[in-house]
Order: structure tokens, then sequence, then C-alpha cells
């Protein structure tokens, strides 16, 4: 009785799973199977892929449902049939049919032509938004700022021209907004400042003019802020320093001009500045170093930078790279006995290995002929420790003179004077060039070098 029972309730409870899952996976609604297989012609996707007569939420590739509606669309990664792919094109039109569309992805994927401004009008569920590398052109739709959900759009690697939209202000939920390696001109929108939620902004590798807008400070969430490659032109705002949880900052390849202003001292999470190939000038605060205390790279080079690296920023806890050349710098830098990580010579292996082959060879035969001498010395005292015991005549201690001395000490450093110059480091170590490079260390590299007297 009690089994009966017992195998009852599991039938219904098995039942009842069956009934919610399929409730929950198979497309009920008409108007969405006709977008889907509108769509499946438009771009000329593979029956492999998205099997005619099976239901889409259970067996095509890339599609999520939710309650029976289509909520994602993933094509990245597909490959189009023959006739497809002789004439791929822009043409999802059917997209606005799917009304509950939060996630569309078509990375990597070509759609050539620009994108349609309905987008803006018809998708008003999506959150994420992924068209990196499609061979879109043309320019971005000012209708994209009504697409005031999204919380991701990627469309880098594409040939995407003409200017931001400012209307981009209006994503306020927006967190990555990644534009990078396009054709993009004019200036960054001062809008931008309304980003709120924003913690990733990349509009590297374009062609944008003007200045960076202060307003970008604002942006209180913002973790990476990739600017790279543009033209962008006039001081690094100070406002930027209100950055305070900003974890990578990247400038590099513009045009900015001015001082490194000391307010940067502000991004206190920030492990990598990239700043270099601008037209920056001056001193480089001293004030500024000691706060950013996370820095692990620090790029400077190709500015005109004057005056001494300060010593805060050569002792850094966690500095792996700094590179500071092609500037106007100049001073002393401690030498390798302080912590002070060298500038990184070029990321070459073979011939790393060689060198570590020969220092592991030459220490080697180094050890070998202080164990001989040390052994030579022992030995000796022992004798003339025996012979002065057996001897008659011989009174009194061994004259030092007598004993063979070792060769004058091998590491001759202790005629050298504390500090070198820069000039002089880069000297002796022809500008840290590899073959002179000993060991590449934890806080930087070790290099041998030869001063101008010859000596190593
Ligand atoms: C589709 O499924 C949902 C929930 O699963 C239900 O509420 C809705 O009535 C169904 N619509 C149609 C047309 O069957
Ligand atoms: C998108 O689809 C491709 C190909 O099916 C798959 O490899 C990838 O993991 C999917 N990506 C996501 C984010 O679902
Ligand atoms: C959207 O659906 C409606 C009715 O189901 C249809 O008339 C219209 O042509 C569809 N639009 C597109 C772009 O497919
Ligand atoms: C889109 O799909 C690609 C390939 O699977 C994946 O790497 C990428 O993270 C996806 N984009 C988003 C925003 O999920
Ligand atoms: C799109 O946003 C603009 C404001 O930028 C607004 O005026 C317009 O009515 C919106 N259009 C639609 C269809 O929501
Ligand atoms: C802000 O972005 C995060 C993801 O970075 C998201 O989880 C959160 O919901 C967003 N908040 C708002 C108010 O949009
Ligand atoms: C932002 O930075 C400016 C200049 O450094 C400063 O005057 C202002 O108080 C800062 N704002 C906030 C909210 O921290
Ligand atoms: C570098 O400094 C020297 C001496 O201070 C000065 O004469 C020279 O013009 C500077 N070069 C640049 C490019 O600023």
């Amino acid at each position: 009785m009690v089994d009966a029972g017992r195998v009852l309730l599991l039938v219904l409870i098995l039942l009842l799973i069956h009934c919610s899952l399929a409730q929950h996976s198979f497309l009920n609604s008409t108007s969405e199977r006709i977008a889907l297989l509108d769509l499946r012609s438009s771009l000329g996707l593979r029956s492999s892929d998205w099997p005619i007569k099976s239901d889409p939420c259970n067996n095509w590739n890339g599609i999520q449902c939710k309650n029976g509606r289509v909520t994602g669309i993933n094509i990245s990664g597909f490959k189009r049939t023959h006739i497809g792919g002789s004439n791929p094109s822009f043409s999802v039109d059917s997209l606005v049919n799917l009304t509950f569309l939060e996630y569309f992805n078509a990375s990597g994927f070509s759609l050539p032509g620009s994108i349609p401004s309905w987008f803006g009008y018809g998708l008003g569920s999506l959150q994420v938004l992924d068209l990196r590398s499609t061979s879109m052109s043309g320019p971005l739709p000012d209708s994209l700022g009504n697409l005031t959900r999204l919380d991701a759009l990627h469309l880098s690697d594409n040939n995407l021209a003409g200017s931001i939209p400012s209307a981009l202000g209006q994503l306020m939920q927006l967190s990555v907004l990644d534009l990078s390696r396009n054709f993009l001109t004019g200036q960054i929108p001062t809008t931008f400042a309304l980003l709120s939620n924003l913690s990733r902004l990349d509009l590297s590798s374009n062609y944008l003019t003007g200045s960076i807008p202060p307003g970008l400070g604002n942006i209180d969430s913002l973790k990476s802020l990739n600017l790279y490659d543009n033209n962008l032109a006039a001081s690094i705002p100070v406002e930027l320093g209100n950055l305070s949880h900003l974890v990578e900052l990247n400038l590099a390849k513009n045009s900015l001009s001015g001082s490194l202003p000391v307010e940067l001292a502000g991004l206190k999470d920030l492990v990598r500045m990239e700043i270099g190939d601008n037209g920056l000038e001056g001193w480089l605060p001293d004030g500024l170093f000691s706060s950013l205390k996370k820095l692990q790279v620090v790029v400077l080079s190709g500015n005109k930078f004057d005056g001494a690296l300060p010593e805060a920023l050569l002792s850094l806890p966690s500095l792996r790279v700094l590179d500071v050349s092609y500037n106007n710098f100049t001073g002393v830098i401690s030498t390798f006995s302080s912590n002070a990580p060298l500038p990184e010579a070029a990321l070459k292996k073979r011939r790393k290995r060689w060198i570590y082959i020969l220092v592991g060879l030459f220490g080697g035969l180094g050890f070998i002929v202080i164990l001989v001498l040390v052994m030579i010395v022992v030995l000796r005292r022992c004798h003339d420790t025996i012979a002065n015991q057996k001897g008659s005549a011989n009174v009194g201690p061994v004259p030092e003179g007598d004993s063979p001395s070792l060769p004058k000490d091998p590491v001759i450093l202790s005629g050298f004077r504390d500090s070198f110059t820069y000039e002089q480091l880069l000297c002796s170590t022809s500008e840290f060039d590899d073959a002179n490079l000993i060991k590449s260390g934890h806080s930087g590299d070790l290099f041998r070098g030869f001063l101008d007297g010859g000596s190593p």
C-alpha cells in the first residue's frame, strides 16, 4: 500500500516537472517563430545550427527563451550557408518582432552595412548588444540612445565612422561601452559624464579630437578608461583624479600637453598608467606616486618630461614595468642595492636562456676555483702547523704574508660610488641591451655593465 502510494507520488512529481519544463521551453508565439524563420533566411544560417522543423527554444543553437518567448540570440561563431555567404548584409529586420529580446550577440559574424536606426526604437528590451568584428560601417544612429535598458554595448573592430552621438549619454545603466578600433571622429560627448554606472569605457584606436571631457571624472564606478591612439589634445583634466576606483588608465598615443596633474594622486586603485607618446612636459609631481601604491605598470615614454624621477616612483612596492624612455629626465637613479626596479628591456627568450647558461657556467667555474683555492689555503695551513709543531728553529706565528692569498676580491664593488647617473647606467649597459641582461628578477631586471675605466 505504502509503496504504491510512493510510486504514484513520484510519477505525479515527474509529470509536474515535465509540464513546467515544457511550458518554459517551447516557443509559443507564432509571430516570434515567423521572425526567427525570417532571420534564419535573411542571414543564411545553416540547418545544422537552426534546424527548421524543431522547436527553436529547445533545439536551435544560441537561442535562449523565457516563458515561451525568445530572450537571447547568440550567432557568434556561426557560418553561413553558401547562398547566405555569397551576399551577406545587415538584414536583421525581423528582430523587431522579438519584443522580449535582451541579448543579441553576433560578434565575428559578418554583417556589412550600417546599424539600422530602428534598432534604438525597436529593441527596447535589449540589455546586451555585441556586434564587434562584424564589418559594420557607417555612422552610429542617434536612436541607440533610446536603448535605455542597455548594460553592455560592444561595437569594436568595425568600420564605424562619423561622430559619437551625444544621445549615448542617456544609457544610464550602461556598464561597458566599447567603441574601440573604428574610424570615429569628432569629440568625446560631454554627456558621457552622465553614464554613472559605467565601469569600462574604451574609445581607443579611433580619430577622436578635442579634449578629454572633465566630466568623465564624475563616473565614480569607472574601472578602466582607454583613450589610447586618438588625436586628443589639451591637458589631462585634473578631475580625472576623482576616479577613485580606476584600475587602468590609458591615454597613450595622443597629442596631450601640459604637465601631469598632481590630482591624479586620487587614483588609489590604479594598477596600469600608460600615458606615453604625447606632448606632456614638466616635472613629475613628487606627491603623485607616493599615494598610488598599487601601480604595476607605468609607461611615460615619448613625452617631454624633465627633472628627476621621483624617489616615490622608483620605490613603488608592486612596480613591474617602468618605461621612461624618450624623455628629458635628468639626475641619478639609486643603485641595484636598493629595491629600485630598472626599466625593462624587450619582453627575446632564446637569447636570455643562452645568457642564463653562460652565467651558470661561469658562476659554476668561479665557485670551483674558489673552492680549490680555499682547500689549498686550508691544506697549507695544516701543513704549516704540522711543520711548526715538528720544526725546531721556527718559533712564533707564521707571518701573514707567507700564506698564499686569494686573488684580490673577485667582486670589486667596494671602490664604487653608491649611485650612478641614469646616463651612466644607460651607457654602461649599452642602453639595457639584452646582451647585458644577467637576470630578470621579481622587482626588475639585473644588467651587467662596464664603466668608463672598463671595470665591470
Ligand atoms: C505561452 O506560455 C506562457 C507561459 O508559459 C503562457 O502564459 C502563455 O499564455 C502562452 N501563450 C500562448 C499563445 O500559448
Ligand atoms: C555563442 O555561440 C558560440 C557558438 O555556438 C559559442 O561557442 C559561445 O560559447 C556562445 N557564447 C555565449 C556567450 O553564449
Ligand atoms: C512583425 O510581425 C508582424 C505581424 O506578425 C508582421 O506584419 C511584420 O511584417 C513583422 N515585421 C518584420 C520586420 O518582420
Ligand atoms: C559574444 O560571444 C562571444 C563568442 O562566444 C563571446 O566571447 C563574448 O563574450 C560574447 N559577448 C557577450 C557580451 O556576452
Ligand atoms: C528616443 O529618445 C529621444 C530623446 O533622445 C526622444 O525624444 C524620443 O521620443 C525617443 N524615441 C522613442 C521612439 O522612444
Ligand atoms: C550597474 O552595473 C552593474 C554591473 O556592472 C549592474 O549589476 C547594476 O545593476 C547596474 N546598476 C544600475 C542602477 O543600472
Ligand atoms: C573632483 O575633482 C575636482 C578637482 O580636482 C575637485 O575640486 C572636486 O571636488 C572633485 N569632486 C568630487 C566629487 O570629488
Ligand atoms: C632637454 O633639456 C635640455 C637641457 O635642460 C634642453 O636644452 C632641451 O631643450 C630639452 N629638450 C627637450 C626636447 O625639451
